[in-house]
């Protein structure tokens, strides 16, 4: 059991840490909750083989190539296709039609990681034929993450899983309509990707894009604090057109943010909202 402790990280070290990367490299890690930052931190030392912080925190100052690597082992990339069936279904059935005659539907993914949730969007929009109107931004600041998303390729073992959710949102579909194996690997049909751009975009420190019908930040607003999370869905809910609607993730909530005095449920469970008039 002892083999898996986590180096410990203090205060101290935490705080040197987050200077470092604001000042080195721009990126503000004030508002992401300590316990869940620590962790992370913790088993990219354990990865290194570094029992201090402090041998983290130098080699962040003095191997700025390590960067792009190291926002890739220190977010959670977490994600999966259709992730949480239900709410896309909620989503399909309660919310697309809302834009069904509209010339162009703007969309954006704020946390995309690996892409499986802009495939799954895209799908939805396939099947609803509103696909072709579509433009889609997906962002992260993890720029492995979204090359990995860009090849719309996953390994083999995910499979099953991938295809029981799509199997929940589209019962009668083939999964194959989409999705074929090609040695260990799951590889999508690209030209679900035809109108999506993949960009590095950090959500806390950069301006927002705008005017968009549906934003998705699903299982993003968790690892920051109450404030950041506030300040977050602020920015989001000035991003969306009138009656534009926000997804966050099922685990989520709205509760620290006044911005969601701005919002009507259009499903409280799966967390669907729609910006008011
Ligand atoms: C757990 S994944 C969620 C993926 C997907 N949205 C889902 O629900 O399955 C969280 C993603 O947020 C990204 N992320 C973390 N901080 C971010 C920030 N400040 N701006 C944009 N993306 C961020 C991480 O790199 C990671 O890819």
């Amino acid at each position: 059991m002892l083999a898996d402790l986590l180096p410990e990280v203090s205060d101290a070290e935490l705080e040197q840490f987050r200077q470092i990367m604001l000042t080195q490299y721009g990126l503000d890690f004030s508002g992401y909750a300590p316990a869940s930052l620590k962790r992370r931190l913790g088993s990219v030392m354990k990865k290194y083989g570094l029992p201090t912080l402090a041998l983290l925190n130098h080699r962040l100052l003095t191997q700025p190539e390590y960067i792009k690597y190291f926002i890739n082992e220190i977010t959670v990339s977490t994600t999966e296709l259709f992730r949480d069936p239900p709410a896309w279904v909620a989503l399909r059935l309660q919310a697309l039609s809302f834009f069904s005659s509209l010339a162009e539907i703007r969309i954006w993914h704020v946390g995309a990681s690996t892409g499986e949730e802009v495939l799954s969007m895209a799908i939805l929009l396939q099947e609803s034929n509103l696909y072709e109107r579509a433009q889609i931004y997906a962002t992260d600041i993890d720029e492995v993450s979204l090359e990995k998303a860009q090849s719309a390729r996953y390994p083999i073992r995910l499979k099953r899983l991938y295809k029981q959710n799509f199997h929940q949102v589209f019962p009668t579909i083939p999964f194959e309509k989409y999705v074929q194996e090609e040695g260990n690997e799951l590889v999508f049909d690209k030209t679900l990707l035809k109108n999506v751009r993949f960009l590095k975009h950090n959500i806390v420190t950069e301006a927002p894009f705008e005017e968009f019908e549906i934003i998705l930040c699903r299982n993003l607003l968790i690892y920051f604090t109450p404030a950041l999370q506030d300040l977050v869905v602020t920015k989001l809910v000035e991003s969306l057109v009138t009656g534009g609607i926000l997804m966050i993730g099922t685990k989520e909530s709205l509760f620290w943010c006044t911005a969601a005095k701005r919002l009507a449920a259009i499903n409280d469970v799966e967390r669907i909202y729609r910006k008011r008039r």
